[in-house]
């Protein structure tokens, strides 16, 4: 099964799509190296794909698997992070690479309880990770896809709040197509980055826009709802 929404965001991927990203690099089985989608995924959390990509190919050059993180001084982990800010990422990732090479036999565990027991990687992050690197069938929901599904659906009321939260992960989990899952994933983050942006969407260039509901009733800039005070 699979639904209209994937399908015209895979054709837009297809065309538009970033699929040249140092972390997409294909392992010999066709997946990816779930240690350097991690890194990426927790580089962007905060951090814009044109600024995080020299500082994952300076990571990964001299911490280049999980075990090499794991064993690394904390000062060589906050330097190689010097720059990007928010420094609890870089202990964060620092000590759930201790916790993979002791209880994980040195990778990053593929279930999602275990992935979710990690510092630093909360439901969104997993489901990145999972679908990224493995191709399985787990949503995402980080600030953007928020914005394009909150968009999409005419969901009103702040994103931050549990109940608006729990609707976007509904409708996150329903979009997400078992096949093609990482490049879906990839997909609608691009969206977000891209073309449906928190100021001056470019709706014209939406492969969803004829069913979007914030196009249709001309709320793209009320929703989503910022916010209170
Ligand atoms: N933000 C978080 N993960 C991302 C990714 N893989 N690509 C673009 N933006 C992102």
């Amino acid at each position: 099964m699979s639904d209209q929404f994937a399908e015209r965001l895979l054709r837009w991927f297809d065309r538009h799509g970033r699929r040249d990203l140092p972390w997409q690099q294909p392992t010999p089985d066709g997946g990816r190296d779930a240690y350097r989608v991690w890194l990426s995924e927790v580089m962007l959390q905060q951090t814009q794909v044109a600024t995080v990509i020299p500082y994952f190919n300076r990571f990964v050059e001299t911490l280049p698997t999980l075990r090499d993180l794991a064993e690394a001084d904390e000062d060589t982990v906050l330097a190689l992070w010097s720059g990007l800010g928010y420094y609890r990422r870089a202990r964060f990732l620092h000590a759930a690479a201790q916790r993979c090479v002791a209880e994980h036999g040195s990778t990053l565990p593929r279930a999602i309880d275990a992935l979710l027991a990690l510092p630093g990687i909360g439901r969104s992050t997993a489901g990145a990770i999972l679908a990224q690197s493995h191709g399985l069938r787990f949503p995402i929901l980080d600030g953007n896809v928020k914005r394009v599904l909150a968009r999409y659906h005419g969901v009103h009321g702040d994103p931050g709040k549990s109940t608006v939260e729990k609707l976007l992960w509904e409708h996150a989990e329903r979009h997400t197509p078992a096949q093609r899952t990482a490049d879906y994933t990839q997909a609608i983050m691009d969206l977000g980055a891209t073309v449906c942006t928190r100021s001056q969407p470019r709706c014209d260039d939406c492969p969803v826009r004829e069913d979007c509901v914030a196009r249709r009733d001309g709320l793209t800039t009320e929703l989503p709802t910022p916010k209170p005070g």
